[in-house]
């Protein structure tokens, strides 16, 4: 059994993560950025087995931005490698604790072998129900809309059937809750294309701590930060205490 860690307060029940910072932090130790890569990616297994513990439902990690094709071919490639190494070694994992593996983003223009094992990842872990862990690959919001907006007029959708709800159903999140909280580390204070739509009342946490040094404790400072905040949704905060 996990032990569930006591943090005071209220929790998200969706918690995204933007993972900003390895670069810097592979910098600040006279290291290559791929080392920063492979720490960030080995830190994923601590801020997902945290967030299970906590018994958070849904985990969405920001992974590769559809901007950040831009980077160096041989930058993008470690990226990609390291994303093979991490589904073949977190597997047993998702499995022991009952984690079920999603992606969102446009995951048919990643190469084959990062396709195929998430296929398997995907297949492998779609039955588990303790917490739904989204890797955003290939993601971007705005791209994430124009699919959405295609797939709409694919289907002929009347314009009165087009609502809030329905596009939200289209976008890649779909059944999905919007999320309570984002962070981002690192200390950038912007959502780089993440999740623009489902993001229109989440609470935004920043910090400041790279993402390789982001551990269980810097994950409940934050939690504690979300805690505090009141969330008002357009109402007056007499209305809430109601
Ligand atoms: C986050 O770290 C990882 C990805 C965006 C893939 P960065 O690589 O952006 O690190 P910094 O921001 O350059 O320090
Ligand atoms: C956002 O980080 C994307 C991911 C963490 C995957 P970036 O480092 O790419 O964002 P910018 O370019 O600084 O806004
Ligand atoms: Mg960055």
């Amino acid at each position: 059994m996990l032990e569930k860690p006591s943090v005071s307060a209220l929790l998200p029940r969706h918690l995204a993560i933007i993972m900003d910072g390895n670069g810097r932090w592979a910098q600040a130790r006279g290291l290559a950025r791929s080392e920063g890569h492979r720490a960030g990616a080995e830190n994923v297994r601590t801020i997902v087995t945290e967030c299970r513990k906590l018994e958070i439902a849904y985990l969405t990690l920001y992974a590769f931005s559809t901007e950040n094709w831009k980077r160096p071919q041989a930058e993008i490639s470690v990226l990609f490698s390291l994303l093979s190494d991490f589904l073949q070694r977190e597997l047993p994992l998702l499995r022991e604790q009952n984690i079920r593996l999603k992606t969102i983003g446009c995951v048919e223009d990643l190469p084959f072998a990062q396709r195929t094992a998430l296929a398997h990842a995907l297949r492998a872990t779609k039955d588990n129900t303790a917490m739904t862990l989204n890797l955003a690959l290939n993601y971007g919001g705005r791209s994430e809309l124009v699919q959405a907006v295609r797939a709409i007029v694919r289907e002929g959708l009347s314009e009165e059937a087009i609502t809030e709800e329905s596009l939200a159903e289209h976008l890649y999140t779909a059944g999905q809750p919007d999320p309570d909280c984002v962070i981002r580390t690192s200390g950038e204070q912007r959502l780089s294309n993440y999740l623009l739509y489902q993001s229109a009342y989440s609470e935004l946490i920043f910090s400041p701590a790279f993402w390789p040094d982001f551990g269980a404790a810097e994950l409940r400072a934050a939690l504690e930060e979300y805690a505090g905040r009141k969330r008002r949704f357009g109402r007056t905060q007499e209305q809430i205490a109601n």
